[in-house]
């Protein structure tokens, strides 16, 4: 029996997360969404063309007839929704991707028998390579405590923390990808502004980024180690690193992780 999938939601990250249901076996998933806009509603229609799409005003149905509903709206909308939904969330499996909104404040706006968890995404769940902190709320029994852990992750590594380490884990593996990628954007850019053709700069990095990140995982190296063995005294990489290093980029970043950090625990409701 196929498992019914409702998106409180259906914006980037409820279009990812049903990107990486997808991926993994169409077959298994009725998948709906619900949109304030009608473009946002078609923008998950292309993303998920068999989808079934409501306005907000239908929020409750798409519970109705759902068995497990993802709500992927913003902070400030959340508590909103879920109060507009609540009545009909008995017996379900309600998972928060909101950044910010605590389990004790889902609990306190949805049924008493409704199951809830609270997940922290990334990007690359749409294609089953995310990573997903997540915890569970009360009442969880073991079997469906393993079933949820499965359908986690479908979408990548499901690591189940403390809720205390949400706004952390959302700095590092919610974010994370946008770091990475704004650091290949800033040397593809350099690559074709200096003469390589966009799509051999584009292969060369991409797989530079994957083969540095293969190097980590498959030998003991840490990632300082593999900046030594690549660091000859004198040579081109330390000119670079230099550079950096006169520029204060690790004050930079850590400064920039500090503020993302001290954002995301600002939004703990
Ligand atoms: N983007 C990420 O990488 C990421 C990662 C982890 C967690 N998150 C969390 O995911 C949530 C959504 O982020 P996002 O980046 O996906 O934002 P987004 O692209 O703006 O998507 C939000 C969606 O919610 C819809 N919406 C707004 N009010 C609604 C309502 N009352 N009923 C039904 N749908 C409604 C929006 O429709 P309209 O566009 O028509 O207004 C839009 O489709 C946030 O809480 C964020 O913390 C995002």
């Amino acid at each position: 029996m196929k498992t019914r999938i409702g998106f409180l939601g259906g914006g980037r990250i409820a279009r990812a997360l049903a990107g990486g249901l997808i991926q993994g076996g169409k077959d298994s998933w009725v998948l709906a969404a619900s949109t304030r806009t009608r473009e946002s509603g078609e923008a998950f229609r292309k993303a998920v063309p068999e989808a079934r799409l409501y306005p907000e005003e239908r929020n409750r149905e798409l519970v109705e007839q759902s068995d497990i509903v993802f709500l992927c709206v913003k902070p400030p909308e959340a508590p909103g929704v879920l109060r507009q939904v609540g009545a009909v969330t008995g017996g379900k499996w309600i998972v928060s991707v909101a950044a910010g909104l605590s389990l004790a404040k889902i609990a306190s706006l949805v049924a008493s028998s409704a199951r809830i968890v609270r997940a922290m995404p990334n990007l690359p769940v749409r294609i089953g390579s995310g990573v997903i902190p997540y915890c569970l709320g009360p009442g969880w029994e073991d079997r469906n405590r393993e079933e949820i852990r499965n359908l986690l992750g479908r979408f990548g590594e499901a690591i189940e923390i403390e809720e205390p380490l949400f706004p952390l884990a959302t700095v590092l593996a919610g974010c994370g990808p946008a770091y990475y990628c704004a650091f290949l954007a800033c040397m593809l850019r350099f690559a074709e502004e200096s003469g390589l053709p966009a799509q051999e700069a584009c292969g060369m990095l991409l797989a530079t980024a994957s083969g540095a990140i293969e190097l980590l995982k498959q030998t003991d190296l840490d990632p300082a180690e593999v900046v030594a063995e690549s660091r000859t005294p004198g040579g081109i990489t330390h000119a670079a690193l230099s550079v950096l290093e006169q520029e204060g980029w690790h004050e930079a970043l850590r400064r920039a992780l500090a503020a993302a950090w001290h954002r995301a625990k600002s939004l703990e409701t």
